[in-house]
């Protein structure tokens, strides 16, 4: 039987208050765009009449305005996981008007196929090309569709005609086996294929399909500026001494690379420097510098799970697919995340952080403690299980009423165990094999703003020994002091002497 099209507002009567509802995609990139926004003036329309509104949400990572931000102006949210990026409900999730589940990427779709998280109502899921049988071809991001189109009662499809047909072939749809019948996943090298190019959805489960035109929308970066210039270049320069001392092989190792304008530059840094030698990547996302490394030749290999491209880079991609097919796999992220898969391909990891302390330890989601950023996304994943796992982020934040290397960190999401290599503007701050003293010595000496040098030695010499020699009730006063005078260099430890 043909599967009917229906309308967005039609799609969006299948979702009760309180469902579970699972989103295909992976940030903008292969996310829904028009039922949500139905769904959201449905539910404005429920509050409206003095009724409950509000929905539990699963998708691989962070969406687009169209999900995570009409949702929340619509304060239909009740949970969120795993990961999000959007002002609107980051507002929503620090005021508590939504439950947020920070979650490492690559667990949520095995934690709700164990059944953590109850049955899931509804699946919402973005295609290029669907046929009557079910069998879909994704867009431009995967995230965790094979495990919802698998566990939803109910599916609604977006056929969207902005995906250029040509994206057939770059997905690799595989689901592992659950405990106690799990093997290993047979991946040897970045670019193994191992599953199938087309996602399969018991078609009488599916309700309906939406047609749509809208692109991604993925917005584009802040332009490369002084300071993350230099942690490009310092990150490159970190990678160099360790190929030439041989401690990675000259044949190179994947690399991962995080989020934002941080791991843009870095990815910048090393397209441009010519002892790099060509690399392939094993990694959750690329963004638009992964384009122009595979046309410089410098990245032979992506494995992703979305190709989050700016409307430019995408277009690039598509008006090329000769060039770009054998070079890219789409997976999903609790493949493209596999802890396995970064331990045996011996990946080096690049992640931002928000603060380091001294010793080690990253923040990568709480501003200042409290306020929930975006979340810790693939970054532990990775990090966790690296060949060699790098962090990096400026040296100070808000023109330097900020620190972003403090005493101790104010939240805790990478510890000291799991992080290699500090990277700031400053320098290059090498934590193997050193015990937390060394490590502070390291950190400050190598990585520190001029402007907090002396505050952090001052700190360090404030201990009273112990293996990690922290003064308790001094840990937190860059913290305290900027929320009292709003500049951080103000502290003053004579208060705790
Ligand atoms: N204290 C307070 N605010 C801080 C801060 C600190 N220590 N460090 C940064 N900020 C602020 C910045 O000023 C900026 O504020 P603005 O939006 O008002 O300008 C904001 O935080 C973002 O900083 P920016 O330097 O632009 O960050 P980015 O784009 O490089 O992203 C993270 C950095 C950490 C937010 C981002 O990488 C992230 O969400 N990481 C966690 C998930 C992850 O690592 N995923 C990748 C896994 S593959």
């Amino acid at each position: 039987m043909a599967i009917p099209f229906i309308s967005a507002q039609e799609a969006a009567e299948h979702i009760k208050n309180g469902d579970n509802v699972g989103f295909s995609g992976f940030t903008a990139s292969g996310t829904p765009k028009v039922v949500t926004e139905a769904l959201a003036e449905r539910a404005i329309k429920e509050h409206e009449n003095g009724r409950e509104f509000k929905i539990n949400m699963f998708t691989g990572a962070s969406t687009n305005d169209h999900v995570d931000g009409a949702l929340a102006r619509a304060n239909a949210i009740n949970m969120r996981t795993p990961y999000q990026s959007s002002a609107d409900l980051r507002k929503r999730l620090n005021a508590h008007d939504a439950h947020y589940f920070d979650l490492h990427l690559s667990e949520l779709a095995q934690k709700m196929r164990y059944g953590f998280f109850g049955d899931l109502d509804v699946a919402i899921i973005e295609a290029a090309d669907i046929n009557d049988n079910g069998e879909i071809i994704l867009g431009t991001g995967m995230g965790i569709s094979p495990t919802i189109a698998k566990m939803a009662k109910k599916v609604i499809v977006e056929l969207n005609d902005a995906i250029p047909q040509t994206i057939r072939g770059l997905h690799d749809v595989y689901l592992p086996a659950d405990p106690p019948y799990r093997r290993e996943i047979p991946i040897y090298s970045a670019s193994d294929r191992i599953g199938s190019p087309i996602l399969l959805v018991d078609p009488a489960k599916i309700v309906g399909i939406v047609k749509t035109s809208a692109k991604d929308g993925v917005k584009g970066f802040a332009d490369l500026d002084e300071v993350t210039m230099r942690i490009g270049a310092n990150v490159c320069e970190f990678l160099l001494r360790e190929l030439r001392a041989g401690r990675i092989p000259k044949t190179f190792l994947p690399m991962q690379s995080g989020v934002g304008n941080v791991a843009n530059a870095v990815l910048h840094g090393l397209g441009e420097s010519a002892e790099i030698p060509q690399f392939e990547m094993y990694t959750e996302v690329i963004q638009d510098s992964v384009v122009d490394l595979m046309l410089k030749g410098k990245c032979k290999f992506a494995s992703t799970c979305s190709l989050t491209f700016s409307d430019d880079a995408m277009d690039k991609v598509f008006s090329n697919m000769e060039f770009f097919h054998d070079k890219i796999l789409i997976r999903p992220g609790e493949i493209s995340n596999n802890p396995e898969i970064v331990r045996r391909l011996g990946l080096i990891t690049m992640n931002t952080a928000l603060e380091a302390d001294i010793f080690g330890n990253i923040n990568s989601t709480h501003v200042l403690g409290t306020k929930m950023m975006n979340g810790i996304g693939g970054s532990g994943d990775f990090t966790r299980n690296a060949y060699l796992s790098i962090f990096s982020c400026p040296s100070v934040t808000k023109g330097g009423l900020i620190s972003n290397i403090v005493p101790m960190v104010s939240h805790l999401d990478h510890s000291e165990h799991s992080v290699d290599v500090l990277i700031t503007d400053q320098g290059i701050a090498d934590l193997r094999g050193k015990d937390p003293v060394q490590r502070a010595e390291t950190v400050i000496e190598n990585c520190v703003n001029p402007e907090y040098k002396q505050l952090l030695w001052d700190y360090l010499k404030l201990g009273k020994g112990g293996q990690t020699p922290h003064t308790l009730n001094a840990a937190l006063a860059f913290h305290t002091e900027f929320a009292a005078s709003g500049d951080m260099r103000n502290t003053d430890w004579s208060k705790f002497a």
